[in-house]
């Protein structure tokens, strides 16, 4: 994951660039920096790259179960950062979290939920907003993998894959969810004889609507994240796949993506560009903390469910009064920047401009779903500048090139590893 990251924030977003990579693994470290450009720097671990004064904001994309304290440690630094879903692996931990980053007095943590920037997820999004299918009684989400990630328990089906969809349905529906009951099968394609690879979830909402989730991580054909939204007025559903339908010989199909980072392209590109705009602007406006507490105390009763083979209420009274308590304390502050001013050489100063160019569901967003770089869509790129600036050239569809107000020297945007293996 860290590795599309670095493409996205190195080749399609503007407004910061990559600084400093480390990894365990020191020579992937020295690969990824070398690619993202010059003068970016490897550090030895995780806390030096933190503490750097350089370094403006961190983005996380180590194991599971290393975030909690790389984000403790951003927080002690008061370094916004964008870490990987799941922001911890238990509710505990989320609960630490979301508690020093409320004793901060500032929101600096953003968390991993793509789908919210995904335009199919956001279409659905809308239709379920402005009424187009009424009151929504029925969530129906499907999420395929082709194969487990090495060393899957039953457990970190629900901690990695199925937060995901947790929170989909709460972010979707606006609901936080009430009771949970999961069933779990080991299916024959699990090298594990033990993990239950195949879960299905049944979720009560408020404002009564009912929710049935399959995670299936052994589907061997292919990635599938399907999404059916039932109202009482209509239904929404996303579309299969991104892909034209081929009819040949009696048969009509389209292709399956492989995995997350060819059916997720664009909400990618999306989540990492609003991230960098919002920490401009001082204000960030994308899942936090306490999105992922909530959706990690979901997964955790899910475990409660499936290891004892009832339903769960997951006491949302508390959770509601935590909600009010914990974000009283947010916003309070601005984050610490200095923006570079006005116009220089003659260039237009284009303050906040996106790279992209678009809102989200207009033409060019869809075209990256297409291409993995801006400069194969056509979309602009940046040409990251060589004196440490920060600053950068804006080169759009139609050739012209600007100058950015961007961060101050040498604060730019980071992050904490370099893999894309698991999910
Ligand atoms: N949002 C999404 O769609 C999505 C998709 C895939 C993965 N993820 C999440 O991203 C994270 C990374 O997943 P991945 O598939 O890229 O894993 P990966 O195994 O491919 O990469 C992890 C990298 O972290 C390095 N590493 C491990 N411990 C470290 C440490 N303490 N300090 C520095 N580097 C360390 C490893 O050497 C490896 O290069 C996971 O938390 C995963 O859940 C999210």
């Amino acid at each position: 994951m860290g590795t599309r990251h670095a493409e996205t924030l190195s080749a399609t977003v503007s407004g910061a660039r990559v600084a400093g990579v480390t990894d365990l693994d020191r020579s992937r470290a020295e690969k990824l920096a070398a690619s993202c450009g010059l003068d970016v720097m490897v550090f030895e671990n995780e806390r030096t790259l933190i503490q750097h004064d350089g370094i403006d904001a961190v983005v996380i994309t180590t194991p599971d179960d290393t975030h909690a304290g790389l984000v403790m440690e951003c927080l002690q630094r008061q370094k916004p950062v964008f870490c990987e879903k799941p922001l911890a692996t238990t509710v505990k931990d989320a609960r630490r979290i979301v508690e020093a980053e409320v004793e901060l007095g500032t929101k600096v943590i953003q968390v991993g939920f793509m789908r919210r920037y995904d335009p199919q997820h956001l279409d659905v999004k809308d239709a379920i907003d402005s009424g187009a299918i009424g009151h929504p009684v029925l969530f129906k989400g499907t999420h395929r993998n082709a194969e487990a990630a090495p060393g899957s328990s039953s457990e970190s089906i629900l901690v990695n894959s199925a937060v995901h969809d947790l929170d989909s349905a709460r972010w979707l529906l606006g609901q936080e969810i009430e009771e949970v009951y999961v069933h779990g099968t080991n299916t024959g394609a699990a090298s594990d004889g033990e993990v239950l690879d195949l879960q299905v979830i049944q979720l009560k909402l408020g404002g009564g609507c009912l929710a049935n989730i399959e995670v299936y991580v052994n589907a061997g054909y292919g990635y599938e994240v399907d999404l059916e939204v039932v109202g009482d007025a209509g239904t929404i559903h996303i579309a299969p796949a991104n892909a034209p339908v081929l009819r040949k010989q009696r048969y009509a199909g389209h292709p399956v993506e492989g995995n997350w980072l060819e059916r997720f392209p664009a909400a990618y590109v999306l989540e990492m560009q609003r991230w960098i705009e919002n920490l401009r602007d001082g204000q960030l406006t994308g899942p936090d903390a306490w999105d992922s507490y909530t959706s990690l105390l979901a997964v955790e009763t899910c475990i409660g469910s499936l290891h004892s083979g009832t339903k769960r209420p997951l006491g949302v009274p508390s959770a509601r009064s935590c909600t009010s308590e914990a974000r009283r304390g947010f916003w309070l502050r601005t984050i610490d920047r200095t923006r570079t001013s006005g116009a220089e050489d003659g260039m237009e100063d284009l303050g906040d401009l996106t790279l992209l160019g678009v809102d989200i569901g207009t033409t060019h967003v869809k075209r990256a779903l297409t291409t993995k770089t801006a400069a194969s869509s056509g979309l602009p790129t940046v040409a990251l500048p060589s004196d440490g600036s920060g600053g950068g050239r804006v080169r759009g569809p139609r050739g012209r090139a600007h100058r950015l107000g961007g961060y101050p020297a040498g604060r730019e945007a980071v992050w904490a590893a370099a893999g894309d293996r698991g999910n």
